[in-house]
This record gives structure tokens, C-alpha cells and sequence, in this order.
């Protein structure tokens, strides 16, 4: 478990930035892959990303391609969620954000600086994702050009559910109540 009924509401905001913090500092942590839904054109879109970095005020950042669907649907809309689940501490995280499109500018160029050699073809293909191919081999040409893109995604609602045999526990954070906590039935 990560809270537990007698903790206070602020002792708790500090224990779950701390988790959303060591999600994208270790590979190894359930937070380290989040669940990034946004509005498409019909249904709801989710899929697994990369926790890349949060920020010292807490922004998530996400890199991607360019051309892809979910760069499409933050433009369209930047209302975005996501939701963590770490299942030994039996905890979920759920995030309302607002995102940004960064793509050939100051904060794109400064991550790209930060990406291996080796990894950089990731966002050199020269079809875009998504798109429909004869054969599976016929996605892999790469070009010269990058569609590298990081999102930068700013959560205005964070809200965790803590299972417990004692009886769940949640709770949430709202940025416009200055990230003060808020117990809600479970
Ligand atoms: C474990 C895992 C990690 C992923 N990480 C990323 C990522 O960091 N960025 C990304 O654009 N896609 C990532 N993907 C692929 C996306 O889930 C998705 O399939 C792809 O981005 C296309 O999504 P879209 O068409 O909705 O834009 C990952 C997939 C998995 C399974």
C-alpha cells in the first residue's frame, strides 16, 4: 500500500508525486508505462506510452511521432487522461491534463539532443504510423527526416484509489484547489 487511513491528505500528495517521480526514473516501475487516453474522432483512444520525465511542476512528458493519431487528437483537443497502476501497493492513479504538441521546437530539439544514436531511427520512418502495408517488413524504411515529439502533458485533477483490505481509500488533488486533498467515497 502506498496510503493508509490514518495519513493525511498532504502526507499522501507527497507520496504519490514521489511514485509518479521514480515511474519515469526507473525502468523498472509499474508507473514507468501509463495508459494515455484522449478524445478521437469517434470512439475514445488509449494506448501504453513511455513515462519519459516529470517535471520539478509536475508535467509528464511523453516523446512520439509527429504523424501519429494521437498527435491528430491533441490538436483536435487537448483534454487528455491517464491512468497508472502500480499492483503490488494495489494503487491507481488517474490524471486529467491538458497537453502540448512540441514538435520542431526549443523543448523537441533540447530531447533529441538526449537521444541515443541507436534509438533516433524510432522517429525516422518514412511512412507514418498507422498507415495500412502490404507486408509487415514494409513499415521499416527510414529517412533522414525526424518526426520526433515530445508531449507535454499538465494534469489539473490528479485522483488516487488505494484498494485495502481495511476498506479502499481515495482521494483527490485539484491544481485550481491548489493541489489540496480530498477524500471521495471510494
Ligand atoms: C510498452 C509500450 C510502450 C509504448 N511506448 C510508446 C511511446 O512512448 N510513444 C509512442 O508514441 N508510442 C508508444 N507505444 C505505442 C503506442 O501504444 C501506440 O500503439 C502508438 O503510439 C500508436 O498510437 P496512436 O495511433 O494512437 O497515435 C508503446 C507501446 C507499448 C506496448
Amino acid at each position: 500500500m502506498l496510503f493508509f487511513h490514518s495519513d493525511n491528505p498532504s502526507e499522501i500528495w507527497h507520496s504519490i508525486k514521489h511514485e509518479l517521480h521514480r515511474g519515469a526514473l526507473d525502468p523498472k516501475h509499474p508507473f514507468r508505462f501509463v495508459n494515455l487516453g484522449t478524445r478521437g474522432k469517434g470512439f475514445p483512444q488509449v494506448r501504453t506510452v513511455v513515462l519519459r520525465e516529470v517535471t520539478q511542476s509536475l508535467d509528464f512528458l511523453v516523446f512520439t511521432d509527429f504523424r501519429s493519431e494521437k498527435v491528430k487528437e491533441i490538436q483536435n483537443s487537448p483534454f487528455v487522461a491517464l491512468q497508472f497502476y502500480h499492483p503490488k501497493k494495489m494503487l491507481q492513479v488517474r490524471v486529467e491534463a491538458m497537453a502540448e504538441v512540441h514538435f520542431q521546437d526549443e523543448l523537441a530539439d533540447r530531447y533529441w539532443k538526449g537521444i541515443p544514436e541507436v534509438r533516433r531511427s524510432e522517429y525516422t520512418g518514412t511512412l507514418p504510423p498507422g498507415k495500412v502495408i502490404s507486408s509487415p517488413d514494409s513499415g521499416w524504411d527510414l529517412g533522414k527526416k525526424s518526426f520526433f515529439t515530445v508531449l507535454k502533458i499538465s494534469p489539473q485533477r490528479i485522483e488516487a484509489l488505494q484498494l485495502s483490505k481495511e476498506g479502499h481509500l481515495r482521494i483527490q488533488f485539484e491544481k485550481a484547489n491548489d493541489w489540496k486533498g480530498q477524500w471521495l467515497v471510494p
